[in-house]
């Protein structure tokens, strides 16, 4: 048994395996040993707790009929724990008696994870996000790739993967000689200011407009085109006092970066920036592997990959191009060398690309060249995780109303206002630190949720006043479910926590479906690292509020009948809150224990 399945059994605590495992005994007692080790396929059901058609599917296979094969496995299942009824065609409705159902909140109560194993144990995952470009300012484009980039890091970093975080930031290229032969020409631009993260946000600012001077004289003035040409061959062969200023550059806009990133609770930081010069002294070596194995073929002066599979409209297929005719290299090169890198010298067995719908083309090219290079074999995976835009009120990409690009800060501001304005008005009794923690972390943890909610590859509407509403499927509709959680539990004499629950108390049935919708949460998180679809973790944290709501409404926690239903229902609310805020913490959603 390999390392992978062994922590899945000793893990494996949820109801659903209980069940699944009854009916796979069952399985063994009445079928055909071919036939009895398949799937149970065992469904959470409206009818009973869990449902399984494994009857309906087997019975033409085990020459029976479906209702009857049914009956012998019901009739093999009724155990201590599991009993089965038979309903329909031959459906197996299945019912978990509540002591089984108490102990496994006992079991996993007890647990620091809450029970929940380590399927991705053993995986190298090595996600690129973020990625944002040197020397310009962090906008809306940047939020998507920063926020899944980010959940999908947590995720299979708690289910045990080893993450390896790479921000492939655009820190190379002829632009910089441009940008960096007009700072030569004007010093009389301050572009440089002290060195605190306030300051550096306004300094890459400062440069943002300063590039979009520099390529209008570019395109307006042959002469600083040709200086500003030299200027990256400068940069190129090492040039000193160009490298500094290019230094610089990088030390600013990480600087402005991170503050952005710190403001977003995004784990990135300047240790796992690993931006495209990186991978400069490289690319030789790359083209050349690439050449003698007869991959790259030359194409009108320049060096190129071409796919069968991959036809311009034209006829003709399209190239990768990984020497440009004038003898330098571009992104792709660069992403050849990157995965090579990743591969080799990382170790990753599974490469993540947070990248835009967009690139989807190149993501497909670089992998095939991988692939035929011989570093992207069996047992390594490359996925391109593409998500759709980010639309304004307009329903078209988001623009100012100029129609330039949006500033994430600005965003962020903005959210932040609509949060306090929801906010403000239901805060009672917080003091103005305590608020404004608050309504920052709903702001921030609005855009987020409002962002990993939606499936991951459609496109959205930023919309402020539905991110930050209080009911509906938001982040901040969430955090209050957990806040009012905590403010129970404080009422609770002595803040007293539960360790056990008494197992041999009846179930009431919102009881009985909180906690079987606790119990989902691995298989939920399974599915994010699988799928890597962050929205079905919110969708199920959405479920289990209510599921919570539910049980609140209808079972009197503090004002229960007896000491020992009271305990248990107040180990319930325990329960909900730690899975609450794991699952939020997960998406990278502050959970506030007061709002
Ligand atoms: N900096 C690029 C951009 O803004 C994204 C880089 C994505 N990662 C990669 N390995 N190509 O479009």
């Amino acid at each position: 048994m390999d390392e992978k399945e062994d922590a899945r059994v000793t893990d494996a605590v949820a109801t659903k395996n209980l069940v699944e495992s009854a009916v796979s005994a069952a399985m063994t007692q009445v079928l055909p040993a071919d036939l009895a080790g398949g799937d149970p396929l065992v469904r959470r059901s409206d009818h009973a707790d869990f449902q399984s058609n494994v009857a309906l599917a087997l019975a033409k296979q085990a020459r029976r009929s479906p209702r009857e094969l049914a009956q012998s496995l019901a009739e093999a299942i009724n155990d201590q724990t599991v009993s089965a009824t038979v309903s329909g065609p031959g459906f197996l409705n299945l019912r978990v008696r509540d002591g089984a159902i108490w102990d496994r909140v006992n079991d996993r109560m007890s647990d620091e994870r809450l029970g929940i194993g380590t399927p991705a144990t053993g995986e190298r995952v090595v996600i690129d996000y973020s990625a944002p470009n040197i020397a310009k300012e962090m906008h809306v484009g940047h939020l998507r790739t920063t926020i899944i980039g980010d959940a999908l890091a947590r995720v299979l970093d708690f289910l045990g993967a080893e993450v390896v975080r790479q921000n492939h930031l655009g820190d190379w290229g002829t632009q910089f000689g441009m940008l960096i032969q007009y700072l030569d020409e004007h010093p009389e631009l301050p572009w440089r200011q002290q060195d605190t993260l306030v300051d550096a946000t306004s300094t890459v600012s400062t440069l943002d407009g300063l590039y979009r001077a520099a390529r209008a004289q570019f395109d307006a003035d042959t002469a600083f085109a040709d200086r500003a040409r030299s200027r990256v061959v400068a940069l190129q062969s090492g040039d000193l006092d160009t490298l500094a200023v290019w230094r610089d550059l990088v030390g600013e806009s990480q600087h402005a970066f991170q503050a952005l990133y710190d403001r977003l609770g995004v784990l990135l930081t300047p240790a796992d920036s690993a931006g495209e010069s990186t991978y400069n002294p490289y690319l030789g070596d790359v083209v050349d592997e690439l050449t003698a194995a007869g991959i790259a073929v030359p194409s009108e002066g320049a060096l190129c990959v071409f796919f069968e599979d991959i036809i311009g409209p034209d006829g003709d297929p399209v190239p990768l191009i990984v020497r440009k005719n004038d003898g330098g290299f571009g992104y792709a090169a660069t992403d050849l060398a990157t995965i090579r890198y990743r591969i080799r010298d990382l170790k990753a067995t599974r490469i993540l690309y947070v990248v835009d719908a967009r690139q989807a083309l190149h993501f497909r090219m670089i992998f095939a060249t991988a692939r035929r290079a011989g570093w992207l074999t069996h047992g390594v995976d490359a996925v391109h995780v593409p998500f759709g835009t980010v639309l304004g009120p307009d329903g078209r990409p988001f623009k100012t109303r100029s129609g330039g690009t949006v500033r994430l800060s600005e965003l962020l501001d903005a959210a932040v206002d609509g949060a306090r304005t929801v906010i403000a008005e239901k805060a009672h009794g917080l003091d103005a630190a305590t608020l404004d923690h608050v309504v920052q972390a709903a702001g921030i943890g609005a855009v987020k949720y409002a962002d990993l909610s939606t499936s991951r590859t459609k496109d959205y509407t930023f919309d402020i006043g539905r991110m930050v509403a209080l009911s509906g499927n938001t982040g901040v509709y969430l955090q209050y479910a957990h806040a009012r959680i905590q403010s129970i539990l404080r009422k609770v004499p002595g803040s007293k926590t539960v360790g056990q629950v008494d197992a041999t108390l009846p179930l009431h049935p919102t009881e009985r479906a909180l906690i079987l919708s606790l119990d989902e949460c691995e298989e939920i998180l399974t599915e994010v690292a699988t799928t890597l679809e962050p929205h079905r973790l919110c969708g199920y944290l959405f479920e289990l509020a209510k599921a919570y709501t539910e049980f609140y409404e209808s079972c009197p926690v503090l004002r229960a009948d007896t000491p020992a239903q009271r305990d248990n229902r107040i180990a319930l609310c325990q329960f909900t809150g730690r899975t609450l805020a794991t699952g939020l913490n997960l998406l990278g959603i502050e959970a506030p224990p007061r709002m």
